[in-house]
This record gives structure tokens, sequence and C-alpha cells, in this order.
């Protein structure tokens, strides 16, 4: 058989796999890909089992069980004041993955230019490309000894009348930082008075530090009329292998949404939507994870300051990004595959994030991680 023409050239395994690979393949501590090593709150397995048992087993609505939307919608009215309908509004997805991939194929034609800000999570250009869409890439500003930020008046200059989306994420991955007031208010400026959308990635929305908020697209009513506004139980919930997320849209967007969403996976697992939806009747979970994490944050910092890493600012999420030109001129991806095979602590290069391989000097460690497994690597890393 003739080989089969690839609609994603270029496109192999990702880089996550193989740096947890090759972090298994020498016994390294694995602070590559985003992910816990600890146990998610044995409630919510009980609540989740308890469903099962309940007989929640058949298929769920497509847009999700209506109690999980209901629980869902109350959440964001109570976190951000923003009210959405539960019919017509909210959808669970499997993982945000597919709400990102679904948000831009539903809207995304054959020849539209989608804004993407790099370094970018890797889901994003596979989907444009999917779409026939074509992206069109603002790299973020990194200061010499300081962190990364958007360059907004660049991301001004990338609109075209062809335009039909932006993507953001917020807190962001890979660099950890988070999209302020301000930063609201640039992209506002941006997209008022044209028809572009905006597919607001927010699956960190519950890791934001030192007594900062998320700047939710929920917040802020002008923008959020045009958006995506996508999130994950995965990240929230310490639960990454359960693949459940939702997108909150206003009704015209979630029509649209629903339409691609149905024919490619109609619904996600019923129990699992149901014991979550039970679990979320206690705000406490996601109202504690900013100290929780603040607190491996803090953990992991301290232990590298003595190090001859730079740490970047890290304001969100479970990453923290440093800097090695004081141990190593290496590029970032063999000097990834050098801490894993020898110092036997993996990391991910920030040079993944970017579609030309930008190289910065700077890789992503995942703080997601029991304070043994810390201690353990940072231990290794202080010898570097
Ligand atoms: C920025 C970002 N978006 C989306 C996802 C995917 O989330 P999910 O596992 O719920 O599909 C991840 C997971 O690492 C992520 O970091």
């Amino acid at each position: 058989m003739k080989q089969l023409h690839t609609r994603l050239p270029g496109v192999g395994t990702t880089i996550f796999s193989r740096m947890s690979a090759l972090a298994a393949q020498h016994g390294a501590v694995n602070l590559g890909q985003g992910f816990p090593d600890f146990a998610c709150d044995p409630k919510l397995v009980d609540m989740v089992t308890l469903a099962m048992r309940e007989g929640f087993n058949q298929y769920p609505a497509g847009p999700g069980a209506p109690v999980l939307r209901q629980a869902i919608a109350d959440k964001i009215a109570r976190v951000y004041g923003q009210q959405y309908d539960v019919n017509n509004e909210i959808t669970v997805t499997p993982g945000a993955t597919e709400a990102l991939t679904t948000a831009i194929l539903c809207s995304v034609h054959p020849g539209d230019e989608v804004i993407v800000i790099e370094p970018a999570y890797d889901s994003y250009l596979p989907a444009i490309m999917l779409a026939g869409g074509v992206p069109v890439l603002v790299q973020m500003e990194v200061a010499p000894h300081g962190g990364y930020s958007v360059p907004w008046p660049q991301v001004a200059t990338a609109v075209t009348s062809r335009t039909r989306m932006i993507v953001i994420n917020t807190p962001h991955n890979p660099t950890g930082s988070v999209l302020r007031g301000a930063d609201m208010a640039a992209l506002a400026d941006i997209v008022r008075g044209t028809d572009i959308l905006i597919l607001s990635d927010e699956v960190y929305e519950h890791m934001v530090y030192d007594q900062g908020r998320h700047e939710s697209i929920c917040r802020h009513p002008e923008l959020a009329e045009r958006s995506f506004v996508v999130s994950s139980f995965g990240k929230t919930y310490h639960v990454t292998g359960w693949k459940v997320g939702y997108v909150a849209a206003p009704a015209m967007l979630t029509a649209e949404f629903r339409k691609v969403h149905q024919y490619n996976v109609f619904s996600v697992n019923t129990p699992m939507q149901h014991g979550i939806a039970s679990y979320m009747v206690d705000p406490a979970p996601y109202l504690n994870l900013p100290d929780f994490y603040q607190h491996k944050r803090d953990l992991f910092r301290k232990g590298l300051e003595g190090s001859r890493f730079e740490l970047l600012p890290c304001d969100g999420t479970y990453f923290q990004c440093v800097r090695y030109d004081r141990i190593s001129e290496r590029p970032e991806a063999e000097f990834a595959e050098w801490l894993t095979a020898e110092i036997k602590v993996a990391a991910i290069p920030v040079s993944a994030f970017y579609r030309d391989g930008k190289d910065s000097g700077i890789v992503r460690f995942c703080f997601a991680k029991k304070d043994e497994t810390l201690a353990l690597a940072l231990e290794r890393l202080a010898r570097v």
C-alpha cells in the first residue's frame, strides 16, 4: 500500500513521552512530564466508585452529565463571578486536550490565521494544522535575569484581516508566568471591534501563588463573550490519567463546539463525571490548591538557591524554569538528556515548546511531586 499522506508532517513522539522513557531507562527522578507522583484524595476515588455501584455506567448526555455541568457553572460563578448557562454554555470533555482541539476545529477554517504565543503547549499547533489554519507565532520576551512576558504590541502587529483566533494560556506552561489585569486590558484593546475569538487555556487556574489572583477570562465579560475557556480536573484534583476537563463558552460558540465534539468523542465516561460532581460540592480542595503547591514551589526553589542553576520567577503552575549557563553550554535538549542520564534528574527543554526549537539555555522542572521526591532531586541537582 502507498504511504499515507500525513496530515501532520514533522510530528513525532512528544518530548514528554521521550523524556519519561529516558528517565525510566536511567532510573532518574522524573521532574520532566507534568504529573503528580502522589495519590489523589481517597474521597474522590470513593465518590467515583460509589457512582459506579449506583449504576452510573451508561452513556451520559453528550455535553456532560447535568450534575457536573451544574457544579462547574456554580464554581465559575463563585470564583470568577460569571454565570454560564448550564444547558448551553458548559461542555464536559475528555481532558483539556480535546477541548482545545475541538475549539480550534469548530472555528478555524482553511487559511484562517491563529495567533499562538510561544513557548506554547504542544497540542495547539497540530490542532491548528488539522483545521487547515495558519499558525502565526509571537514569541514571549524573556528578560536577561528575569522572567517571561507577552509582548502585546507584537501580538497587535501580528493581527491581520485573516486572524480568526488568539490562543492564550495562563498560568503558563512551561514558563510559570501568569497574565495580570494589564495583560487582559491589552488583549481586550487588540480584539475590540474585531471578530477574533479567544481560546484561553486555564488548566492551571488554581495554581497562582503569593496571593495573586487568577485572571480568568471569565472575570472579563468583554473578553468572555468571544472566548472558549478551557480547564482540566486532571490538574486540579491530581488525576491527570482520568482525562476529564471542560470548556465554558457563550451559547453561539458552544453550539458549534458541540457539533464537532459529538462526532469526535460524543461523551466523557459517566462514573467519573458523577464522582467529580459530588466532590466539587466542597470547594476546599481547589481553594487550598495554591497553598498546597506554593509549599512545593518554595521547597524546590529554596533547595536550588545555593546551586549553580539560576531560578526564573514562578508565579503559577507546577513548573519551575531554570537557566543553566553557569553549568553548561550544551543546547537545551542535550543538557536535559545529560541531566537525566548522568545526574539522574529528568527535565524538559523549553526549546520543545517552540516550532523553530529556539534555544534559550532554559529547562523546565515539574515540582508536582512528593516532598521526598523533590528532596532526592534537589540533593542530586545541588551537586551539579
Ligand atoms: C497548558 C496545558 N494545556 C492543556 C493540557 C492538557 O490537559 P489534559 O490532560 O486535561 O488534556 C496540559 C497538560 O499538561 C497543559 O499543560
